[in-house]
């Protein structure tokens, strides 16, 4: 297990609203993780499963927004809302094309709505405010590792390695909003600040698992060696979520901040790069080169 992740430093922090960025989807192949089904497919069922979870987590959000005096937070929160709804369509983009490989994009989606949607019904307002910070810290765990770890795409095509680490960017600026609306305007204690993410850490795999499933009989790749493969490639020695794990762990720490972990220099060079001239595929080229 690697060392737990550098202090971040998070002096001139902006949330940056940014649009119509192009990734050249059309281009890319079907299995575009080093022509590896799982791995492939294991991206392609977080995609799916992005865009309705944005729209959850902006929903419990705005639920507390009208009890926020602060302008600066309320600055953060709209574009905290802004940078979660180009996620979703840009991952929507992603997910047509899925369709046409014989993927059921809208019944997967629609079935996530509702799930979602059962949550909002059911459970107290803390709690879905709970999911959605759980959920921003793994998403913040993902986006520190992804740009820090080039070796995690390293077999990636370039066009997609450019998507998720736009994402990772944008996840990393934001990615103190809803604990902040959790901890400061809905006064979550210790036990109702992790609730959230002890529950989405055994769920959110397994719906991601599911999704999986589906995608890999439509493939006709489900055998069990593709799984206890891929699963090793998950969950062995120096596997990816054994790489989150120690980043993971903080958010258990008494006074944990998501401010206080991760580090943001790939995140500057990408940045660097990016306001040069908008092309978030030549930032992630340059971010992959620089740190690998
Ligand atoms: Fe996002
Ligand atoms: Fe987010």
């Amino acid at each position: 297990m690697s060392e737990p992740e550098r202090a971040a430093t998070p002096e001139n922090h902006q949330i940056v609203p940014r649009k119509d960025l192009d990734f050249q989807f059309d281009q890319v192949p079907k299995y575009w993780f080093g022509g590896d089904p799982f791995k492939t497919r294991f991206f392609d069922a977080m995609s799916m499963l992005f865009p309705e979870g944005e729209k959850f987590f902006i929903e419990c959000v705005r639920d507390y927004r009208d009890q926020v005096s602060d302008p600066v937070m309320q600055e953060h929160i709209r574009d905290f809302i802004f940078q979660e709804g180009q996620h979703g369509m840009v991952h929507t983009r992603f997910n047509d094309r899925l369709k046409k490989q014989g993927i059921e994009v809208d019944a997967i989606t629609q079935k996530n709505k509702e799930i979602l949607a059962a949550y909002r019904r059911r459970t107290p307002k803390w709690f879905t405010l709970s999911l959605t910070t759980g959920g921003e810290h793994m998403t913040a765990i993902m986006a520190h590792n992804f740009l820090h770890r080039p070796e995690i795409f390293a077999e990636a095509d370039h066009r997609m390695r450019a998507m998720y680490y736009w994402h990772a960017i944008e996840e990393i600026e934001h990615k103190a909003v809803a604990f902040d609306v959790l901890q400061k305007i809905a006064g979550a204690n210790y036990f109702q600040r992790i609730a959230g993410l002890l529950w989405e850490t055994f769920l959110f795999p397994f719906h991601v698992f599911l999704v999986m499933r589906h995608m890999l009989q439509v493939d006709g790749q489900s055998s069990w060696k593709t799984w206890i493969k891929g699963f090793w490639w998950l969950y062995g020695p120096g596997g990816l979520y054994m790489k989150l794990l120690p980043h993971y762990l903080t958010f258990y720490l008494p006074g944990f901040h998501p401010w206080r972990f991760g580090r943001m220099d790939a995140m500057r060079h990408w940045l660097d790069v990016y306001d040069k001239d908008g092309d978030p595929i030549a930032a992630g080229d340059t971010v992959a080169r620089t740190f690998s």
